[in-house]
């Protein structure tokens, strides 16, 4: 459709600090993860640009290692944010061509965006200018304490049962409060605005402590509408998230395959 014409913005300038390296570059059956998450965009008619906000102090080694894979789908790269995603996303937006009427966000980071996650999205966007993707929480949530304490249990479990047994190697936080989850959603992306909203968001002068693109947009008081999203579309933060996107996916560790089985 011409009237709806998205450019996709990818931050790719983190660290990876939690993952304890670079996660974007982690093999997904045989391709880079941040490739795997272009790709998803680059089949959809909507899509008119793909920006890639990729790390400013390692934008030469990025370009040498993606570059020609980016640049055979059409993909703009800059420079990201040293320390914020918010600046990432900043920088990507003043890349955005004025013919664009929407703006999608979607985190390199989550490799397991489905098309009819997309769809929906997309569907949603037609009608509302602020539309992002949210999963029910299932867990009970529970407000803890910063503070670490040793396990100390009550005396007489400690005396006949446990001697001294896990003293002081145990430790946990103390419970403050349960959290009623009802109404409570894990938000994901991609988020999708009308171009000019989300202009009008970043043009704000203090985006400090936005961990999400919509935050900025709760900011100028406009309504964010919340569809259905999917737990396979998870951001990959750990090493353990990295195992769980390859069993979704279904991909194998090369490497761990033997030369024997690869037929
Ligand atoms: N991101 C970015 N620019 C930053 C920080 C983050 O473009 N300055 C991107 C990441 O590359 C990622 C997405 O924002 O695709 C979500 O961030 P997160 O999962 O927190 O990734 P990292 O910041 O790399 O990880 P960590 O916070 O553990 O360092
Ligand atoms: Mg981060």
């Amino acid at each position: 459709m011409s009237d709806f014409k998205v450019a996709v913005i990818i931050p790719a300038a983190g660290q990876g600090t939690r993952f304890g390296g670079d996660k974007l570059g982690e093999d997904l059956g045989g391709r880079p993860l941040l490739l795997r998450t272009v790709e998803i965009f680059t089949k959809r008619e909507e899509v008119a640009t793909i920006i890639v906000a990729a790390p400013p102090e390692s934008i030469d080694e990025f370009r040498g290692r993606y570059g020609a894979q980016l640049g055979f789908h059409g993909v703009i790269i800059v420079a990201g944010g040293r320390a914020e995603r918010w600046e990432s996303v900043r920088n990507a937006i003043a890349a955005v061509p004025q013919e664009c009427t929407h703006i999608a966000v979607h985190d390199a980071a989550r490799p397991g965006l489905n098309e009819a996650l997309l769809t929906r999205l997309i569907d949603a966007a037609r009608v509302a200018s602020a539309v992002v993707p949210g999963d029910p929480i299932r867990s009970t949530l529970k407000r803890v304490t910063t503070e670490t304490f040793a396990a100390a249990p009550d005396e007489a479990v400690a005396d006949a049962i446990l001697g001294d047994a896990g003293r002081e190697s145990v430790r946990g936080r103390r419970v403050e409060a349960t959290i009623d989850r009802t109404r409570l959603m894990a938000i994901q992306t991609p988020q999708i605005f009308s171009a000019e909203l989300l202009r009008r968001a970043y043009a704000q002068d203090d985006l400090s402590d936005a961990t999400d693109d919509a935050m900025l947009v709760e900011r100028l008081g406009e309504p964010v509408l919340v569809v259905e999203g999917d737990p396979r579309n998870m951001k990959v933060t750990t090493p353990t998230d990295l195992s769980i996107i390859r069993a979704i996916l279904g991909h194998r560790v090369q490497e761990q395959r033997p030369a024997h089985k690869r037929f």
